[in-house]
């Protein structure tokens, strides 16, 4: 298995471009499945779980071809399989993305349920009440979810509790859907945002998204189309706290500052220097840091997805921060290892407290779950000595290459196996 040393302690500093967002590129690759037609994607990152999502695509008989290293052309004119297998969601619970689509066009779509994760339970049931909803029949087989409808029907869905994977997967079947269907309590995420504008080149009828009601005109069919997925908000976060948590200054491209608003908030508020060059470009450099409380909560507030790398930064920061978690119940795990450093955290329920400004020293450390191994590259580039991080395969998921973006910065980081 992969682990990175990482010898902590040196200032990064360049130049950093960010890669397409993974959790826009997903949906958008999910959505090609609803025409014949061909839909071809740019800016695609190139990390595990899109190789994942085309193989889930390909299984169903889809056609993927890669012209380039951050390109994706899919046409699903030929699917013979309705079909996302236990084994690929339990190694990716996005795959449930594929069941909006394959019941809109198909009328039919066996889905593995996805079981808990490390991050907690996290189910799909408003998924699933909201496509009943639409008229689908949906019924539990040995661990899947069976779903069958004629063609579905528009109507009027609120969901209990926002859920961005919930709203795609929703938006994805309404576009096929007979009449109008409105989604209220949907999530403002700007993910969900780019997919539907990708829908829209394809044909859809949808306006509001990016705010809490979603309103979807069916159509008959949709077309190809042609997109460019929009740049990683949590990798340009994460990049944030790596120059704030080594003393360092960057210039961070390609990103998209509007959709980091809160978190450029935050971490300015807590003495990171972060200015706006341009439109898609910022540049940040420590400062002085102070403790600040976070609460994790849905766009545009300060996403749970970044909580980890901000625990990173406060237990460099002078004071006490409490970070309260309000989206998944059981995203602390990197504490423990972060603690093993030196750091000094307490877990209560769904709070963390951290007493910042403590020395981090090297240690052997083991990656939980994504956003977490995120945390602990951070840690360790700001510890004291070496840093060896196991099961980086967690990263991997989400993370173009970040060794590879860390050492060009002056990282000392590196990937073994032993
Ligand atoms: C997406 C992101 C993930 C991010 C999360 C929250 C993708 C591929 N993943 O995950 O990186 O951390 O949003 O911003 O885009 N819930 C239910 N029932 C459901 C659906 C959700 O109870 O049917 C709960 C979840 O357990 C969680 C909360 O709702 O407590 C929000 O989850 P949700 O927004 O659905 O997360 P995902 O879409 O899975």
């Amino acid at each position: 298995m992969d682990k990175f040393r990482i010898v902590g302690g040196k200032p990064l500093e360049g130049r950093i471009s960010i890669s397409g967002a993974k959790n826009s590129a997903l949906p958008c690759m999910a959505a090609a499945l609803l025409t014949p037609e061909t839909v071809v994607l740019h800016n695609l990152p190139y990390v595990r779980d899109i190789i994942t999502m085309r193989r889930l695509l390909e299984d169903m008989g889809c056609m993927v071809l890669m012209p380039e290293r951050n390109t994706l052309k899919i046409t699903a004119e030929d699917i013979q399989f309705f079909e996302a297998p236990y084994e690929l969601v339990k190694t990716m619970r996005a795959s449930v993305l594929a069941l909006g689509p394959l019941v809109a066009r198909f009328g039919q779509a066996k889905v593995s349920l996805p079981g808990g994760c490390a991050i907690g339970q996290r189910p799909i049931d408003m998924h699933l009440s909201a496509l009943e909803l639409l008229g689908a029949k949906i019924e539990l087989v040995g661990g899947d979810v069976v779903a069958s409808a004629e063609r579905l029907k528009g109507t009027e869905i609120t969901f209990d509790k926002v859920t961005v994977t919930g709203t795609e997967n929703i938006m994805m079947a309404a576009v096929l859907a007979k009449g109008t269907t409105i989604l209220n309590n949907a999530a403002r995420e700007p993910e969900v945002v780019d997919l539907a504008k990708l829908l829209s080149r394809m044909g859809a009828r949808i306006i509001g998204a990016g705010t809490n009601q979603i309103k979807i005109e069916g159509v008959e069919k949709l077309r190809g189309a042609e997109h460019t997925i929009i740049p990683d908000r949590i990798e340009a976060g994460t990049f944030l706290v790596a120059a704030a948590i080594t003393n360092g200054a960057l210039e961070i491209t390609d990103c998209n500052p509007e959709h980091i608003g809160s978190v450029i908030d935050l971490f300015s508020s807590t003495g990171v220097k972060i200015e706006r060059l341009s439109d898609v470009t910022l540049r940040v450099e420590s400062g002085n840091l102070q403790a600040k409380d976070m609460i994790t909560e849905p766009f545009p507030l300060f996403p749970t997805d970044l909580q980890a790398q901000y625990m990173a930064l406060m237990t460099q920061a002078q004071g006490q921060a409490v970070i309260t978690e309000t989206i998944f119940e059981n995203r602390f795990m990197h504490a423990s290892e972060m603690m093993r450093m030196g750091a000094n955290v307490q877990i209560k329920g769904n709070q963390a407290i951290i007493e910042g400004g403590k020395k981090l020293t090297g240690a052997k450390i083991l990656a939980s779950d994504l956003r977490a191994s995120a945390s602990l590259v951070l840690v360790g580039l700001a510890a004291e000595g070496e840093t060896i991080i196991d099961r980086v395969y967690h990263i991997d998921r989400g993370y173009d290459k970040i060794e590879e973006k860390l050492q060009r910065l002056g990282g000392q980081i590196e990937r073994f196996r032993d």
